[in-house]
């Protein structure tokens, strides 16, 4: 997993929950990188796994919770590190369904050891895209919050609902319908 996910993160958990928790997270966890990340790093998606489930321990928060705030988070980065990539767009159902064949795509030129998931259309039309999620991170909720921001950011509406095709969600089937205009 790419160094960025892990910087942003500890970023928002010390914006939210203050320094001491990002230090005992770190401490907790028995890192191998001892938390001493940098953006253009990798590291292994374990250690994230084990930041996610202290910082779970010591909120009160599910993961999936987490990992659904901290994607709306990782919007805002994304779209003003990569604006050319989002600008490309004018609607967030195209957006959303160029997410396999472009925008990730062109993330793997820039970061060939990214680890990315799939994203096979079911159905699309201008209303509504149905896709499955495919990971063996099972970060479909990080998805979701990358789902819910993408239509705030066309200043759309939608229902976005999930179904774990696979019960530990390394496969999840989205339904995305646009509410309004
Ligand atoms: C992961 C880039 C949009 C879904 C990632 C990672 C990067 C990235 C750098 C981390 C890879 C790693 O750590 O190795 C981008 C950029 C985007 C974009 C630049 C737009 C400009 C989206 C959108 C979705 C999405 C709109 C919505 C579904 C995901 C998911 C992951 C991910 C779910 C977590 C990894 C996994 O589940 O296996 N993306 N992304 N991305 N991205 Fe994107």
């Amino acid at each position: 997993m790419k160094g960025i996910v892990f910087t942003e993160f500890l970023e928002l958990v010390e914006d939210k929950f203050g320094l001491a928790v990002v230090d005992k997270i770190i401490q907790q966890s028995n890192l191998p990188s001892q938390g001493a990340y940098t953006a253009i790093g990798t590291y292994d998606f374990s250690e994230m796994l084990g930041l996610l489930k202290h910082l779970s321990e010591h909120t009160k928060l599910s993961i999936d919770d987490l990992l659904l705030t901290y994607a709306e988070h990782f919007f805002s980065v994304l779209a003003s590190s990569y604006p050319d990539l989002i600008n490309k767009y004018n609607d967030p159902i195209e957006m959303l369904s160029s997410i396999e064949n472009h925008i990730h795509v062109e993330v793997r030129k820039i970061y060939p050891d990214a680890e990315l998931p799939t994203f096979e259309i079911q159905e699309k039309t201008a209303t509504k895209l149905v896709m499955i999620y495919k990971s063996s991170r099972a970060m479909y909720s990080f998805g979701l919050g990358l789902m819910r921001k993408t239509f705030e950011h066309f200043d759309a509406t939608a229902k976005i609902t999930l179904e774990k095709l696979t019960s530990d969600g390394t496969e999840v089937k989205f339904s995305i319908v646009k509410t309004n205009e």
